[in-house]
């Protein structure tokens, strides 16, 4: 009996281990990683404590977007950020930048980039120093991933050193601020069609649970009530 019970426990183990390893695999970062414990060791050389979640980044200026494949990108920055380089003006201090990552219109990652007096001496030595910028990466629910390598952005934004190393400058010269500043009344609607789903409050089933207690009899008016709950808390 003893002898069958260990090789079915080892086989348990085994079975446990590969549903893991798929897990990981569905972010799709894990397969390019070197072997957990390297890869820990020299990204831990980073401070991950610098550049926090920019709470509220999405009530500043959505100045483009990105369509790749399957992907979408939300970029937003501060309206002092793109009056500064349309004044020709380098980035203030206390500029953060953040690109939100959509995989099948579902918000996959949240990508941080923010630029303080002095961070640029907080990089590791021997590894390259984007001016004061630092860089970050979130999960969509808005946690810290630790498991991304840093150092990748810091390699790949340094192409862009004579635009300070942003890529979409561009994007930022030529955005009409009179779209961010203009009518409230269509900032308001733009907002509204483009709110990340997962962070709703108001969701998708609590108009089906109304329809289901047949307080509203049709879905429509369900539809008018639903809009109106998320007017009311994202104004
Ligand atoms: C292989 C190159 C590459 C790597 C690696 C990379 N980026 Fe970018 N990044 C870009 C490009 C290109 C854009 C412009 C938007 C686009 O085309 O997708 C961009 C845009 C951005 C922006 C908006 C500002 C800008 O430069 O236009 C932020 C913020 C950002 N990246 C943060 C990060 C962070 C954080 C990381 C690491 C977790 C990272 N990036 C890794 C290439 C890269």
């Amino acid at each position: 009996m003893k002898k069958l019970l260990i090789p079915s426990l080892s086989l348990v183990m085994s079975l446990l281990l590969t549903a893991c390893n798929n897990n990981n695999d569905t972010n799709g970062v894990s397969q390019q990683m070197p072997s957990g414990d390297t890869s820990q060791q020299e990204q831990s050389s980073y401070d991950r404590e610098l550049v926090e979640f920019p709470e509220n980044y999405n009530k500043g200026v959505n100045y483009t977007t990105v369509h790749r494949g399957n992907v979408r990108e939300e970029l937003y920055t501060s309206q002092e950020a793109i009056e500064a380089v349309q004044n020709g003006q380098p980035f203030p201090d206390g500029t953060v930048i953040t690109l939100e990552i959509y995989r099948d219109e579902e918000l996959d990652e949240i990508f941080v980039m923010e630029k303080r007096t002095g961070w640029g001496d907080q990089t590791p030595e021997g590894t390259p120093r984007n001016g004061d910028w630092q860089y970050q990466e979130f999960n969509a629910d808005r946690s810290l991933d630790y498991e991304e390598d840093i150092g990748r952005c810091f390699t790949c934004h340094a192409n862009q050193e004579r635009d300070e190393y942003i890529n979409t400058l561009d994007e930022m010269k030529s955005y009409d601020l009179e779209n961010f500043t203009g009518s409230k009344e269509s900032s308001t609607e733009s907002q509204i069609t483009r709110i990340p789903t997962d962070h709703w409050v108001v969701k998708e089933d609590s108009q089906d649970n109304l329809l289901r207690d047949s307080l509203i009899e049709n879905e429509e008016k369900a539809g008018i009530i639903q809009k109106v709950l998320l007017m009311i808390h994202y104004s």
